[in-house]
C-alpha cells in the first residue's frame, strides 16, 4: 500500500507549460520525412508539412519547440536555409549520418510550423562554428520591424511582418559537439554572443546559455558565477541510457525485467541532477530568476536493427511511457526552478512521441503520457508527499510509486500516478487535504507486457482508456493501479 498526502489547500508555484516542450533537430528522419515532406509530396501536407503529424502535435498543445539542434545547431548557417528553395546550399550533415542536407527546411519553414501547431519557437544559435555577426543578424532577420538589411531580406523572401521570437539558445553542448570548450571559455563567449542578441521593438528574447552535461556541476558553477546576470535560462542535458554504456546502450523493445529496473534507476538520476544543479544556481541566484531548462531528456537506446546508426531511430514501449511520467513528475516537483524541458525528439528520433514510415504514422506510448499529463500545464503545483513500498531487484530498490498533483484555474485537481512494477498492482490511498468532493474521472495507459509498443501494423496496441479502479472511503481516495501503468485522475 502506498500513501499520498496532497496539500490541495496550499497551491504553490505555477507548473510552466514549457515543461511540456519538444525538440526537433535536423537528425535522421525527424525534420525530413517526419515533418517536412515537401509541397509536391503525395502525403497530404500543409505548405510541405505532413498533416497527420501536424494534427497529432496540435492535439498535444505543444507549448514550445526547439530547433535546429542539438549538435546540428553549431554547424548550421541560417543564411543557407532562406530564399528560393532551389538556390539553397546543399551541405553534409556530418554529425548525423553524413547525409546531404538540402536546406529546404529553414527559418521560414520552422517558424511556419510553430504557427501551424501553436507552439512558441526556441531557436538554438551557432557558437561553435558561427560568428557573432551571423547570430546577431539571424535575430535581426526574424524580429526587426522596419527597414534594415536583414528585415528587407526577410521581406524579399516573402515574410512581411517580423516573427515573435522569445526563446534563443546561445550554442548547444559547447562542452562537446558545440566546440569542446572549457566552461571558463564558453562563459566569456556566452557573454559576448548574447550581447548582440538584441531586443527589437516589443520583442523580448529570453536568452538561454548552454548548460551542463548531466552531472558536470563545475560547468554550472562557472556559468552561474561568470554569466548569470546575462542569462534568463541555463540548460541541462541528461539522457536515460539503460546500461549506462554509450557503446552498447541496450535495446528499445528486447529487454528483461532486470533491464527494465536498471533503466528506471537510470532515469531517477534526473532527481539528483535537478537538486544539485538547483543548489548551485540558488547560491548565485537565490530569487530563482534564472530558469533551469532541461532542453534535452529522454531515453537513448541502440538504434533499431537495420537502421542507419546516425539516425537514432528507436521504438518506444510501456517502459518509455513510465519514464516520461516519472520525469514529468520530477519536473513538476522542481518547477520552482525548472521552467522548460524539451523531450528528445519529437518525431522518429530517440524517445519520440510520433513515428512515421512513408505515409503511415503511429503515436507512441510516450505520446499518450504527454496527452494525459497536458492538464498540468500552467496549473499550480500541489505539494505531494509520497510514501511508497519499494520495488526491489538484486538488493537495489526504487519507490514503486511516482506521483505529482496540481490544481488548475477552474479548481480541478489532477493527480498523476505511475506504478513502476512490471507485474504487481499497487494500492494507493490519497489524503487530498482541502478537497471535499467525490467527482473523479480517470484515464489510464497500461499494457499486457513490459515490451508492448505500437507498430504500423498494430498502431493501437498501447492506448489510453477510461480508468475506474478508485473509490472514496472515510474521506480518502483509494486507487488500485495495475502493474506498469500511468494514470491521471481529475477531481472536480
Ligand atoms: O538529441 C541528440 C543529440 O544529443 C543532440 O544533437 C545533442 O545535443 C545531444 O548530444
Amino acid at each position: 500500500m502506498a500513501k499520498l498526502t496532497i496539500h490541495a489547500n496550499s497551491p504553490k508555484q505555477t507548473i510552466n507549460r514549457n515543461i511540456y516542450g519538444h525538440f526537433s533537430e535536423h537528425l535522421g528522419r525527424c525534420i525530413y520525412e517526419g515533418i517536412w515532406v515537401g509541397h509536391d509530396s503525395p502525403i497530404p501536407n500543409t505548405e510541405g508539412m505532413r498533416n497527420d503529424v501536424l494534427d497529432a502535435l496540435k492535439k498535444l498543445n505543444i507549448p514550445v519547440l526547439r530547433w535546429p539542434g542539438g549538435c546540428f545547431a553549431d554547424e548550421y548557417h541560417w543564411k543557407d536555409g532562406v530564399g528560393p528553395a532551389e538556390n539553397r546550399k546543399r551541405m553534409i550533415n556530418t554529425h548525423w549520418g553524413g547525409v546531404v542536407e538540402n536546406n529546404h527546411f529553414g527559418t521560414h519553414e520552422f517558424l511556419r510550423l510553430c504557427e501551424l501547431i501553436g507552439a512558441e519557437p526556441y531557436i538554438s544559435g551557432n557558437v561553435g562554428s558561427g560568428t557573432v555577426q551571423e547570430m546577431s543578424e539571424w535575430v535581426e532577420y526574424m524580429t526587426f520591424d522596419g527597414e534594415s538589411p536583414m528585415a528587407n531580406w526577410r521581406q524579399e523572401n516573402g515574410r512581411e511582418a517580423p516573427w515573435k521570437l522569445t526563446y534563443f539558445g546561445v550554442g548547444n553542448e559547447n562542452w562537446g559537439c558545440g566546440g569542446n570548450m572549457r566552461p571558463e571559455y564558453y562563459a566569456d563567449l556566452y557573454r559576448q554572443y548574447s550581447c548582440y542578441v538584441r531586443n527589437y521593438g516589443d520583442n523580448r528574447v529570453f536568452k538561454i546559455a548552454c548548460g551542463a552535461n548531466s552531472g558536470d556541476y563545475h560547468w554550472t558553477e562557472v556559468l552561474m558565477r561568470e554569466a548569470a546576470r546575462n542569462m534568463d535560462g541555463l540548460s541541462l542535458h541528461y539522457y536515460t541510457v539503460p546500461t549506462g554504456n554509450w557503446k552498447d546502450k541496450g535495446a528499445a523493445t528486447d529487454f528483461t525485467e532486470a533491464d527494465w529496473f536498471k533503466t528506471l534507476q537510470q532515469t531517477f538520476k534526473m532527481k539528483e541532477l535537478l537538486v544539485r544543479h538547483s543548489e548551485i544556481m540558488d547560491k548565485y541566484d537565490p530569487d530563482k530568476r534564472v530558469a533551469l531548462i532541461v532542453d534535452e531528456w529522454g531515453t537513448w537506446y541502440n538504434v533499431e536493427p537495420g537502421t542507419n546508426p546516425g539516425f537514432l531511430y528507436q521504438q518506444n514501449t510501456m517502459r518509455d511511457a513510465l519514464i516520461a511520467g516519472i520525469n514529468l513528475n520530477l519536473f513538476h516537483h522542481h518547477s520552482d526552478r525548472v521552467r522548460m524541458a524539451n523531450i528528445a525528439q519529437v518525431v522518429n528520433v530517440l524517445q519520440a512521441v510520433i513515428l512515421t514510415e512513408g505515409a503511415d504514422m503511429v503515436l507512441t506510448p510516450t505520446y499518450h503520457v504527454f496527452d494525459m499529463y497536458k492538464v498540468h500545464m500552467d496549473a499550480k503545483f500541489l505539494t505531494t508527499d509520497v510514501e511508497s513500498p519499494a520495488y526491489t531487484m538484486n538488493g537495489a530498490h526504487l519507490d514503486q510509486l511516482s506521483a505529482s498533483a496540481s490544481v488548475n484555474e477552474d479548481g480541478h485537481i489532477h493527480i498523476s500516478l505511475c506504478n513502476l512494477h512490471p507485474s504487481d498492482a499497487l494500492e494507493v490511498s490519497c489524503d487530498v487535504r482541502g478537497y471535499t468532493g467525490q467527482a473523479v474521472r480517470g484515464t489510464i495507459l497500461t499494457s499486457d507486457t513490459m515490451q508492448a509498443h505500437n507498430t504500423f501494423e498494430q498502431p493501437e496496441a498501447v492506448k489510453l482508456a477510461a480508468f475506474e479502479a478508485y473509490r472514496f472511503e472515510n474521506g480518502e481516495l483509494h486507487v488500485t493501479l495495475p502493474a506498469r501503468s500511468v494514470v491521471t485522475l481529475r477531481l472536480a
